[in-house]
């Protein structure tokens, strides 16, 4: 066994310190160790993309990042997007467009959706395709998840335009 480290990490928003061996796994320490079980295990061999978070501003497989790599990061899940109250753009074009169908690819197509966006606010539907390529879903086919993120940055653009 490893020896423990002190990891400190910034979760939603929140600080949280840690004794955790370098190896754990970042998805582990959320879902386990921090009852944040949003992001998803799916694959735990980065291809199936459930387990999507976002790590100082880009997303990333948790099930690929070492607890000592994420050491003084901000990390952003699905839980941290929104408020029940009000859900992000992405989620309600998810909900509107019929995104999902038993939600298990979700949290990982919507944090990866959020990074996809920022980097490219007005993608083609072939840009969509590319940039989800690493986010697998088992139920719906991809048609509506890539109708949802055209949806999403349609109005995230059209929202952009009139606060100018
Ligand atoms: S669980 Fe991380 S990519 Fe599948
Ligand atoms: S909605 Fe079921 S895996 Fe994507």
């Amino acid at each position: 066994m490893s020896k423990k480290m002190q990891i400190t990490l910034t979760v939603n928003g929140e600080a949280q310190d840690l004794l955790a061996e370098p190896r754990e796994l970042l998805i582990h320490v959320l879902r386990e160790r921090l009852n944040i079980t949003g992001p998803h295990i799916g694959c735990e061999t980065s291809h199936c993309g459930a387990c999507t978070v976002t790590m100082d501003g880009k997303s990333v497989k948790s099930c690929t990042v070492f607890v000592a790599q994420a050491n003084g990061a901000s990390i952003t899940t699905i839980e941290g997007i929104s408020t029940p109250d009000s859900l992000h753009v992405l989620q309600n074009a998810f909900r509107e467009h019929h995104g999902l169908q038993c939600g298990f690819c979700t949290p990982g197509m919507i944090t990866r959706a959020i990074q996809l966006l920022e980097d490219n606010p007005n993608p083609t539907e072939e840009e969509v395709r590319f940039g989800m390529a690493g986010n697998l879903c088992r139920c719906t086919g991809y048609q509506n998840i890539v109708k949802s993120v055209l949806a999403a940055a349609t109005e995230m653009s059209a929202a952009r335009e009139a606060a100018e």
